[in-house]
């Protein structure tokens, strides 16, 4: 059983990531197995660019979790969706020292639910728990994420609504 936890930046993948590792889980960080499928940089989104068709294709499935923006792309047999309320996201990633205009793309595609859209086109509603993270620690995240990858918690999404934050023009 391979579970996914896919989200935008800042919503605390990595973090609850590591509590899953703590509690024994085999977790993989994704950003540590792209290094071969890098194609170049978009500097003006200070970015990396990725084959993610080549990297998804070779990817070798495992018994645990994966986590990383990227983990929607993979097939997971379940796939949680971090999500955080874009005011806090952007407190996140500010305290990470990202410059502004990254933390503002980050929060407008967190307001406009990219992550969600993109994983609910790649997978079944019955395998999809997004999770919102806002005001809740790397425990709890990880509570629900152990009880939905056992099937002890169902499936569920599409309660949220961030449209409010968004700050584009
Ligand atoms: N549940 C939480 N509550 C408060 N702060 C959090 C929470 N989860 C993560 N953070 C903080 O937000 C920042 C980003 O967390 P983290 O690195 O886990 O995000 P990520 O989703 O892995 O991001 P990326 O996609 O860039 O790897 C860190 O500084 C972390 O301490
Ligand atoms: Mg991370």
């Amino acid at each position: 059983m391979m579970c996914g936890i896919t989200g935008t930046p800042g919503t605390g993948k990595s973090m609850v990531g590591d509590e899953l590792s703590r509690r024994g889980h085999t977790v993989v960080h994704l950003t540590d197995t792209v290094g071969p499928y890098v194609s170049g940089n978009d500097a003006e989104r200070d970015a990396r660019i990725i084959d993610t068709d080549r990297w998804a294709a070779e990817f070798v499935p495992v018994d645990g979790f994966v986590e990383g923006h990227i983990a929607h792309l993979l097939p997971c047999d379940r796939i949680v969706v971090l999500r955080c309320r874009p005011d806090e996201l952007k407190k996140r990633l500010a305290k990470r020292k990202y410059r502004k205009e990254k933390v503002r793309e980050n929060a407008d595609a967190e307001a406009l639910d990219v992550c969600l859209i993109e994983t609910v086109e790649n997978f079944s509603p019955v395998q999809i728990l997004e999770l919102d993270t806002t005001a809740r620690d790397a425990t709890y995240c990880a509570d629900q994420i152990e009880r939905f990858e056992k099937g002890a918690i169902p499936a569920d999404f599409g309660h949220i609504d961030w449209s409010g934050f968004l700050e584009v023009q």
